[in-house]
This record gives C-alpha cells, sequence and structure tokens, in this order.
C-alpha cells in the first residue's frame, strides 16, 4: 500500500515537471546572456551555440536600421522587417525579438501563424484593419478591430492573424514576439506553394475547389510553376 502511494507520489510530480516544461516558450536561460557565435556549421537545437562572454561586445545586443521603410512594391503590399536572434546575436536565449511592418495603401500582411510566440503590434502611422482567428476548439472565431496610430493589438501564439492597410496613406507598425526566433507560416505560401506540391486532389478536396483552380493557385504561390 505504501509502495503504491509513493508511486503515485512519484506519477504526480513528474506530471508537475512536465507541465512546467509545457508551459514555457522560449527555454530561461541560466546566465546572463549567450550571445549567439556565429557559428555556420551544425545544427542548432533550442538556440545557438554561445560566444565566450569576454568577447561579448554592446555591439552583440545592438541594430540599426529600422527607422527605414521596407519596400512595399511587390503584389502583396507589405513588407517585414524582423530583428530577430539571426540580426541580434544578444536576443539569444532571451525569449524576446522585434519587428517593423510596412503597408502601402491597400496593402496587406496575408494570413499567417507565428509557430512559436504571441505577438503585441502597435501602429505608429496609419490605419489597419488586424485579426486572429481561435482554433477549432473555440469555432474559428475572428477576433477584429481597426487600429490607429497609437493603437495596440495581441495576436495570441500559434493563431492565424493579418494586418490590412485600410486608410488613405501609407502605415507602419511595429511588433514584439515572445521568442528569439518566431517563425513564420504564411498560409498561402505553405499550403499552395509547399515544395513539393501537396498532391492537388487532396487540396481540391480539402478546400472544396476545381482541381484547375488549385493548379492555377499552386502556379501563383511556388514551385509548380516548373514542375
Ligand atoms: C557570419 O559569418 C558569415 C559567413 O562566414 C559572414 O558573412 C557574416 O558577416 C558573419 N556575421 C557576423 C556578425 O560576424
Ligand atoms: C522588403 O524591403 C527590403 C528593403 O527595402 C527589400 O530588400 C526586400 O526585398 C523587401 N521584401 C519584400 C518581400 O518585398
Ligand atoms: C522597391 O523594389 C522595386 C522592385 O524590386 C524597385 O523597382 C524599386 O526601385 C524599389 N524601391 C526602393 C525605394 O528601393
Amino acid at each position: 500500500m505504501e509502495l503504491l502511494l509513493r508511486l503515485l507520489v512519484a506519477h504526480v510530480i513528474l506530471l508537475a515537471l512536465s507541465y512546467s516544461f509545457v508551459y514555457c516558450y522560449d527555454p530561461s536561460p541560466l546566465q546572463d546572456f549567450c550571445v549567439a557565435a556565429n557559428e555556420t556549421n551544425g545544427v542548432f537545437v533550442n538556440g545557438k551555440v554561445c560566444k565566450d562572454p569576454k568577447s561579448v561586445t554592446a555591439n552583440d545586443f545592438s541594430y540599426s536600421g529600422l527607422n527605414i521603410p521596407g519596400n512595399t512594391t511587390s503584389f502583396i503590399g507589405s513588407n517585414v522587417t524582423t530583428v530577430d536572434v539571426n540580426k541580434i546575436p544578444g536576443l539569444n536565449t532571451l525569449g524576446v525579438s522585434l519587428a517593423r511592418l510596412d503597408f502601402a495603401r491597400g496593402g496587406q500582411n496575408p494570413p499567417h501563424i507565428h509557430p512559436r510566440a504571441s505577438e503585441i503590434l502597435m501602429v505608429t502611422k496609419g490605419t489597419l484593419l488586424v485579426g486572429f482567428v481561435s482554433s477549432n476548439q473555440d469555432n474559428n472565431r475572428l477576433f477584429s478591430k481597426v487600429l490607429r496610430t497609437g493603437d495596440v493589438f495581441v495576436f495570441p501564439i500559434g493563431l492565424i492573424h493579418f494586418q490590412m492597410n485600410v486608410g488613405r496613406t501609407r502605415a507602419v507598425a511595429f511588433a514584439g514576439f515572445g521568442s528569439q526566433n518566431p517563425g513564420t507560416i504564411t498560409i498561402a505560401d505553405a499550403v499552395f506553394g509547399s515544395s513539393p506540391s501537396i498532391p492537388r486532389e487532396v487540396l481540391a478536396k480539402a478546400f472544396q475547389l476545381d482541381a484547375n483552380l488549385v493548379r492555377f493557385l499552386q502556379i501563383v504561390y511556388g514551385p509548380a510553376l516548373w514542375s
């Protein structure tokens, strides 16, 4: 009986421990900083190799140029300049990063996901229609708002979201992320532009589209152009 009780307690402790892992996003650092070394070889798992702290300088924590607008002449009419661990090596293990978003008139940042971070966005110029959609368990509800200069909006981790310039001028926003490397999955690019392509019959049935329309979208979005 006592053995059983001990086993039960051990089980509960293990469960509690595993929960604390589930609930953290970027792992907590165990030192002041771990500036990413410029290693070009090898695979990084959960962060990058640290530089010798003695060789770390202020420049490792710095980036310049976020005052410069991104070029928004592409079809989609937006440009995202990310300042993540790949731009500031000192962000390694710290669990934060930043981006500048520029929008031409009518431009949009199309529906996408950040698999590793929630996002908090502030409009510094213009008017943006923004929104995110909750998951299946919440019946895919759309949470949407029109934001003006000074307005802030939050996009929860892993949910599909978008921003669109609905004003008469260009628009600018800055966004903070809860990861050194939030990552981006642009839905249309990932679904219709994967390499190699997802079989046409899968997409036709999933999206209730004619196979020719799927073929067209695969040409527009991706490598199918050359296949
Ligand atoms: C990192 O290494 C690459 C390739 O060797 C080089 O082009 C780049 O300038 C280096 N970056 C830094 C910050 O030293
Ligand atoms: C974003 O802007 C930068 C700088 O103007 C430019 O080099 C880059 O090609 C643009 N990206 C897209 C997707 O248009
Ligand atoms: C933006 O990119 C387009 C296409 O690549 C180019 O023609 C144009 O000169 C660029 N504009 C700026 C301000 O760099």
